[in-house]
């Protein structure tokens, strides 16, 4: 199929199964008018990591890789009352453009934003309560690092998402020369051998290109 062809179908799935919401349609204005790379998830996946957190009861989400807060007005809506979206982001800009996302769409009080690297962040969380619901969009060259993780800070029955695994049909390739690829690979190497894991891929065709997620479980 061309591109055309897919973004017709993208659009046709937005258009009859997400519609349209003014909160999430001013967050992405905001996050583009405030110069952050239009790199959020798509509507359709946006939705599916709500239902994910809907079908999977969550309470508690871990999402490493806030940007402007698309998908994580997306989770935090699947929760209940006493949700909560921990969600850590690199950029002390983007968490500030993220913060005011949130609060605008209604679920400020259901999001903590963590700034800093994932690495430096996530062990101090361990000892708190497990999450349900674990979406890694980030750096990701560090794809096994937010895995080991996603995994400590998880309990039997977590669900873990990892995005972009396809990146235009690069991830086929060992020899891209690309630290992205490479970590890409190397996450889906480890969701494959490591017994903490049961794990599939899904390749998307969307606004976005060609690209996909893993949706794995902690066993
Ligand atoms: C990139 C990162 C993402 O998380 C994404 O969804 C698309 C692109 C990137 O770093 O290029
Ligand atoms: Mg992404």
């Amino acid at each position: 199929p061309t591109p055309a062809a897919w973004a017709a179908v993208d659009s046709y799935l937005a258009e009859t199964l997400v519609g349209h919401d003014s909160d999430l349609e001013r967050a992405l204005a905001e996050q583009n008018a405030a110069g952050l790379p239009p790199i959020e998830v798509a509507p359709l996946n946006g939705k599916f990591l709500h239902l994910l957190a809907r079908i999977s009861g969550a309470r508690r989400v871990l999402e490493i890789g806030t940007l402007g807060a698309y998908s994580t007005i997306w989770m935090a809506r699947g929760l209940p009352a006493d949700g909560r979206v921990v969600t850590i982001e690199a950029e002390g800009r983007n968490a500030a453009i993220a913060r005011a996302n949130l609060e605008r769409a209604g679920v400020g009080d259901k999001v903590e934003i963590l700034v800093g690297r994932g690495a430096d962040v996530l062990p101090t969380l361990e000892g708190g309560e497990p999450f349900d619901l674990v979406f890694i969009d980030a750096d990701k060259e560090s794809n096994t690092i937010y895995l080991d993780w996603a995994a400590r800070l998880g309990h039997p029955g977590t669900v873990v998402v990892v995005d972009n695994i396809g990146r235009g049909g690069q991830v086929a390739h060992a020899d891209t020369g690309s630290s992205q690829v490479d970590g890409t690979r190397a996450g889906l190497q480890m969701l494959g051998a490591d017994p903490r894991f049961d794990a599939t891929a899904l390749q998307t065709l969307d606004a976005k290109g060609w690209d996909g997620v893993a949706v794995a479980i902690v066993v």
